[in-house]
């Protein structure tokens, strides 16, 4: 799953893996049938169109049996129009030349992707955090993931009245489901029912909206209260995960399905382990949609990190989160017998009292089969037994984790490839970053017969400036390569929040609870989207554009250490997402439908292409060439090829005034990461009477000899001496 969890050997390369293939049966007759999604695009506003029986007669028609039963896998007639249904070859090419089909893709399978974070962020209890808690209730956040659990502290509506009067949902998350005045809505496209057997839906949600529950802790560790975002707002689960993924079928009738239900957010923490082409991305189509009908999708810029070019949400009609650290973090000690401590990462809410236990690295246990190299890592089948039973293994990677109950040892201490991350783990252990291990390493070696302890998981507080998790995925965007994404980062390291008792805490883990700590873009995609419901509940009017912007142009500022993209703005877009600041943008960055389809016709679409993204049929005009880097985003980049030396670019944007009805602005450019740029703005003062009104400008940067292998960027800041509207200005080279 895309969360990430146990540091199997398999971590690093199958975080979020995308399964191509596509889901496949195979029939009585024989005959290979697969499922497909006939895309039909927005709904005929025709009175009389009725999508079901226009899919049947389609259906019908193409196999050339009255009966469809069995080929019809879903309807999709709410907010678009389309279905999937299971083909053969000679089917799939019959409908795709029927009229109105604008596109007929493979079904296929993508993968998933608490709380003191937010204290961190400013947004803390009780009457310091302004609310409007009338409207944080008439407020739905809609939750695409593997269901929810609905007996859940973080969900009970004790002092919730009944759902907002606008919600046009359902209750149908299978047998044993109830909803209640919190959790009002909830939709099965799994056929085991919306319950969530996992552990990440509900931790999404809890994240998102959840109740502040007090006296929440795992096993003690990080106790405290856990919270939502907008603890007063409604939630509405959408389940399309099981195991094995979450398909785009399922995905796109939940999409299909919240839009009109009326949620006012959708939060999605699935994806790819890389970015697709627009029209290949369910996500990117679903979302075009929520745009339309004035919804932000907030989204996971995947796992698939510390490497350039992994972000795999890539469309500018969403919001693309990355994840990283907050001040308090999770160490699990380990002290060995000449009493040095050393410091590693896990969840260990194991107590071993403090005892001490002989350790046995692998490669002294090999099994007489395997070289030591491999018993060094612990692999499968290399230990002897007898040599380990009992004692704490030490293994040279996180492989070992997967031998270690066979092996019968107490406990395991790893050098982890993750240091910046504490997983959960079903025995005790520590994961020992590269130096602590080496030293674990000599005391063995100096030891005639070496001891530890594994300590239980301490929480620590540290004052030094959060920093992106290695896992959060990286841009460029390889779609459009002038769209800085990800947007934003927000903590999605240990975050504590509701988990499903059904679920396991970790792989192979015998324990059950209700809250649970998890890592990954996941967790830090809900945290967004309870900030930009926390906007909607001031500014109910905002389309999905201003809300977007509000969070960016507000974020706190992070500064690029130019230690490859790893921290850059590659890495967190704007910066990191401030609750309490975006309320009061000033000014704010806006998009409608049309500017998008004239910035995918500017990416030479063709028209059958722009019809299968927006779902009508759109004609590009032809002399207006437009740039993607004109594209009146909040954020300004520009690919450059390494022949342009030296360089001009420019963007022009608009900004519309949402602050006081007089103000005057000054921009000023503050140069970050960039000797080699410089930027100028015309006009460089703003000047507004009334609200909503709005100005143009153009930024020109020019600049010479980019580093080849790192963004250069600035910033622009308009400020009229309240609010400081701030936009990343990144400028790269086709080294990329
Ligand atoms: C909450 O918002 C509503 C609608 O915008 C407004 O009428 C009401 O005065 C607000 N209440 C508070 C306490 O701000
Ligand atoms: C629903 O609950 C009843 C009573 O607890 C139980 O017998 C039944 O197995 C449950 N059904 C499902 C699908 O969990
Ligand atoms: C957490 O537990 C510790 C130890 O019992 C206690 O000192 C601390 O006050 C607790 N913190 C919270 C926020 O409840
Ligand atoms: C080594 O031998 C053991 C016992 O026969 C076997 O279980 C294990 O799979 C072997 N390991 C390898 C790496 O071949
Ligand atoms: C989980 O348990 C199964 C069965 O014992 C084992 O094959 C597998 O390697 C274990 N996985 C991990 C990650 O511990
Ligand atoms: C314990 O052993 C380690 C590794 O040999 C060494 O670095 C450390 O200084 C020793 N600690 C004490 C207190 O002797
Ligand atoms: C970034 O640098 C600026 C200016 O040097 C500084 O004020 C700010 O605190 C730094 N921010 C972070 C997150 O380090
Ligand atoms: C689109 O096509 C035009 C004309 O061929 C070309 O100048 C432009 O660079 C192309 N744009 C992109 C994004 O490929
Ligand atoms: C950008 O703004 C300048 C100055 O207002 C204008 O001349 C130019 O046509 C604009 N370019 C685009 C692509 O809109
Ligand atoms: C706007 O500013 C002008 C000049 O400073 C002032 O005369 C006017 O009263 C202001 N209007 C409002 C609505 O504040």
């Amino acid at each position: 799953m895309g969360k990430l969890r146990a540091p199997s050997s398999c971590l690093l390369s199958c975080l979020i893996v995308l399964f191509l293939s596509s889901v496949s049966a195979v029939t009585d007759d024989g005959q290979d049938r697969q499922v497909y999604i006939v895309y039909m695009g927005s709904l005929p506003s025709r009175a009389d169109y009725k999508p079901m029986s226009d899919h049947m007669s389609i259906l019908q028609e193409v196999t050339g049996e009255s009966s469809i039963e069995g080929r019809l896998v879903r309807s999709y007639k709410r907010s678009f129009n389309g279905f999937a249904a299971r083909l053969t070859a000679s089917e799939l090419k019959h409908v795709a030349e029927m009229e109105g089909v604008v596109s007929v893709f493979p079904n296929k399978m993508l993968q998933l992707y608490t709380t003191w974070s937010w204290d961190f962020m400013g947004l803390k209890q009780g009457t310091s955090t302004k609310r409007n808690s009338t409207v944080e209730s008439d407020t739905i956040i809609g939750v695409i993931d593997t269901g929810i659990t609905p007996e859940s502290e973080s969900f009970s509506d004790q002092g919730f009245g009944p759902p907002p009067t606008k919600w046009k949902g359902v209750c149908s998350g299978g047998e044993n489901f109830t909803c209640n005045n919190k959790l009002i809505g909830a939709r099965d496209y799994t056929s085991e029912g919306a319950r969530d057997n996992e552990g990440h839906g509900t931790h999404t949600a809890s994240t998102a909206a959840g109740n502040a529950v007090a006296g929440t802790s795992f096993f003690g560790i990080g106790n405290g209260t856990v919270r939502g975002g907008v603890p007063a707002s409604r939630i509405a689960a959408y389940k399309v995960c099981i195991p094995t993924g979450c398909s785009s079928e399922a995905l796109l009738s939940a999409f299909d399905d919240a839009i009109a239900d009326g949620v006012d957010i959708i939060t999605i923490s699935i994806g790819g382990k890389k970015a697709s082409m627009y029209e290949n991305d369910p996500i990117a189509i679903g979302a075009f949609h929520a745009m339309a009908k004035g919804i932000l999708t907030v989204t996971a810029a995947g796992n698939s990190g510390p490497e350039a070019s992994t972000v795999s949400a890539v469309a500018p009609w969403m919001l693309t989160v990355g994840a990283s650290t907050t001040d308090r973090g999770f160490v699990t000690k380990v002290v060995l017998g000449n009493g040095t401590t050393l410091v590693g990462k896990s969840v260990n809410a194991f107590d071993m009292k403090g005892k001490k236990y002989s350790l046995v690295y692998g490669k002294s246990a090999a099994s007489s089969n395997c070289s030591a190299g491999m018993a060094e890592l612990c692999k499968p089948g290399c230990l002897e037994k007898s040599l380990v039973k009992g004692k704490i293994l030490v293994c040279g990677g996180p492989g070992g984790l997967k031998v270690v109950k066979s092996v019968e040892a107490i406990a395991i201490i790893y050098k982890t490839p993750k240091p910046d991350v504490s997983f959960v783990l079903p025995l005790p252990a520590s994961g020992l970053p590269e130096e602590e291990f080496e030293s674990l390493v000599s005391y063995i070696d100096s030891e005639g017969s070496p001891q530890a302890a594994v300590l239980k998981t301490e929480q620590f507080f540290n004052s030094t400036p959060f920093v992106m998790a290695s896992f959060s995925s990286r841009g460029p965007n390889t779609v459009a390569a002038d769209i800085l994404k990800p947007d934003i980062t927000a903590p999605g390291v240990e975050i504590l929040a509701a988990f499903s008792p059904i679920g396991e805490p970790s792989i192979n883990d015998t324990r059950h609870v209700k809250y649970s700590v998890l890592s990954g873009t996941s967790m830090a995609c809900p945290h967004v989207a309870g900030v930009a419901a926390y906007i909607k509940t001031f500014y109910p009017k905002w389309s999905p554009s201003m809300i977007q912007s509000a969070i960016m142009t507000t974020s706190w500022r992070l500064n690029a250490t130019g230690a490859g993209v790893a921290s850059t703005d590659f890495a967190y877009g704007s910066g990191h997402v401030d609750p309490t600041a975006s309320l009061d943008p000033g000014l704010v960055y806006e998009l409608q439908k049309e500017d998008h389809i004239a910035f995918l016709c500017g990416m030479n679409y063709t028209s059958d292409i722009l019809k299968i993204i927006s779902g009508e049929s759109v004609t590009c005009s032809e002399e207006k060439e437009f740039q993607a880097r004109n594209l009146n985003y909040p954020s300004m980049s520009a690919k450059l090829s390494r022949s342009d030396n030296p360089f001009t670019v420019t963007f022009n944007r608009t900004v519309t005034n949402v602050g006081a009805p007089n103000a005057t602005y000054t921009s000023k450019v503050v140069h970050v990461h960039a000797s080699e740029l410089s930027a100028k703005v015309t006009p460089s003062v703003l000047t507004f009477k009334k609200v909503n009104e709005k100005q143009s400008f153009v930024v020109t940067v020019t600049g010479s000899d980019l580093a080849p292998e790192l963004p250069s960027s600035a910033y622009l800041v308009w400020s009229d001496g309240k609010h400081n509207v701030r936009s990343p200005i990144v400028v790269y080279t086709d080294a990329y």
